[in-house]
């Protein structure tokens, strides 16, 4: 280990760290700001670049304050809670910039407007984990940053009230002994932080499930729905799924499918979304149901059949939202679009996204099981006005991005939780044909690195309305 050194880092970058340099090297350290003094030591060297943990702060940034939960600094949950949350929508905002411009070569000089909510309480859903800490018998927890060192947790200000009664209660000893098998517990609360869908993975034969499943349902408040993941397979017990409404959309959700976490900001994302279309750039008068704007070939192979009505038949626009989940964005872009055709890979979260389909009457909603690729791949006339896309962290890959210019929607949007893959898919959109209109950022996630933004293109020369 390296003697301790002085450190006074310039700027917050993606992760949560700080980046500064010192005798001529790269610095990131954690619970840094920019501005102070701090005596930090050497961890570990990666490329190149030293990666250090702070030991005390020498000078504090007048924008410091005090954390609020007791476990910041050793869960890796958070990272900025020594920033009051304006501050941290801005370094956001700076960084998301930076990210677009250092690894998309995408320079976006325009103002990011921020979208934001309560702080704290946030989160609908948790995603506990259960292990024998470095000391103590076993527990209940989150991990150490980049570690799978497990620390005990008992509550979390992140979580919505529901989900912290449920961890008091779940981290107590009848409960570890109770869970000792398990490997992890997933929380997921709905809009009203009433009900709760628990989902436990771990090592049970179906008798012992069985039982842990209906403890669960009759001892904790709120647990509707309990999925035990076991040795073999998944098990499902009380209700079949959660109910999560949002915009007056009632969605419904079954274990392992894909839900956004944020509970205060979900209907402004999905308003910003459907909304997105009518820009300032969009002549006035626009809407989508306008003859006018009728798309050309909307007709599809027979084969794109779902229920007794083919795509294509009903005249007006068409928007793809790829990557749907459970239909978030899908249902309220029905009411926009006569056809919305929603395509979705996860077996679990297409079920949910045809059913919640099934609920929009009018029959404008087509709901693809399957990848975007292939989707793209075999239905390319499908010539639509909008495309949305929400991919996972990973972002879209090239193959698929290269069958969406050939596509060429008039509008597309990018819902992201990577900046660092968005600049990288950005910069392919903007080499082919694209131009960035506008960019939101959507603070989904304050206290920790997490960015999460919505990007609107059109594309180069495009004929307005
Ligand atoms: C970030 S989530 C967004 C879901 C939805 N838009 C929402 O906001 O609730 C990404 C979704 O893409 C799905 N997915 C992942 N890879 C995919 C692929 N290659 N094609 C289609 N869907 C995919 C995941 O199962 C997940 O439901």
């Amino acid at each position: 280990m390296s003697s301790p050194f002085e450190f006074s880092p310039v700027k917050l970058v993606y992760g949560g760290d700080a980046l500064g340099f010192q005798a001529g090297r790269t610095v990131l350290a954690p619970r840094v700001l920019p501005g102070e003094r701090a005596e930090v030591e050497e961890v570990r060297r990666q490329k190149g670049v030293v990666h250090a943990r702070p030991l005390r702060i020498l000078e504090p940034s007048r924008e410091r304050i005090e954390p609020l939960c007791g476990y910041f600094g050793r869960c890796g949950g958070c990272q900025y809670q020594h920033l009051p949350h304006s501050a941290q929508i801005a370094a956001k905002t700076e960084i998301l910039r930076e990210t677009l411009r250092r690894l998309g070569k995408v320079t976006w000089n325009e103002p990011i407007p921020a979208h934001f909510g309560p702080a704290w309480n946030y989160r609908n859903q948790a995603q506990l984990k259960i292990g024998k800490p470095s000391e103590g018998p076993s527990a209940l927890g989150f991990f150490e940053a980049e570690s799978n060192r497990l620390i005990p947790i008992d509550t979390c200000p992140i979580l919505s009230p529901r989900l912290n009664a449920l961890l008091a209660v779940l981290h107590s000893e009848p409960w570890i002994g109770a869970l000792a098998n398990g490997r992890e517990v997933e929380l997921l609360a709905d809009d009203r932080d009433a009900k709760v869908m628990l989902a436990l993975t771990g090592n049970w034969d179906a008798q012992e499930a069985e039982t842990l499943a209906h403890k669960c349902l009759v001892e904790l408040a709120g647990v509707s729905t309990v999925a035990v993941m076991h040795d073999v397979g998944l098990r499902v017990f009380g209700e079949p799924h959660l109910t999560y409404e949002v915009g007056g959309f009632a969605y419904r959700l079954s274990p392992t499918a894909f839900f956004q976490s944020a509970r205060f900001l979900l209907s402004d994302l999905v308003a910003a979304v459907v909304a997105a279309d009518v820009a300032a750039d969009v002549a006035p008068g626009f809407s989508p149901a306008r003859a006018d704007l009728k798309v050309g070939a909307t007709s599809l192979p027979a084969d794109l059949k779902v229920g007794s009505t083919s795509l294509g038949e009903e005249s007006g626009g068409v928007a793809i939202d790829l990557y749907a989940g459970v239909g978030l964005f899908t249902l309220p872009l029905a009411r926009r679009f006569q056809q919305v055709i929603a395509v979705e890979a996860h077996p679990q979260a297409a079920a949910d996204l045809a059913a919640n389909a099934r609920t929009v009457p009018g029959n404008r909603i087509r709901a693809v099981a399957g990848t975007a690729f292939d989707f793209l791949r075999r239905y390319a006339q499908v010539n639509p006005y909008l495309v949305v896309m929400d991919p996972p962290r990973a972002g879209v890959d090239a193959a698929t991005l290269k069958l969406l210019v050939d596509v060429r929607p008039k509008r597309l949007l990018y819902v992201s939780c990577s900046p660092p893959t968005l600049a990288r898919d950005l910069g392919f959109l903007l080499k082919h044909g694209y131009h960035l209109d506008g960019l939101d950022l959507f603070d989904c996630f304050p206290q920790t690195y997490h960015i999460e933004s919505l990007a609107r293109l059109s594309p180069i020369g495009r004929e307005r309305a």
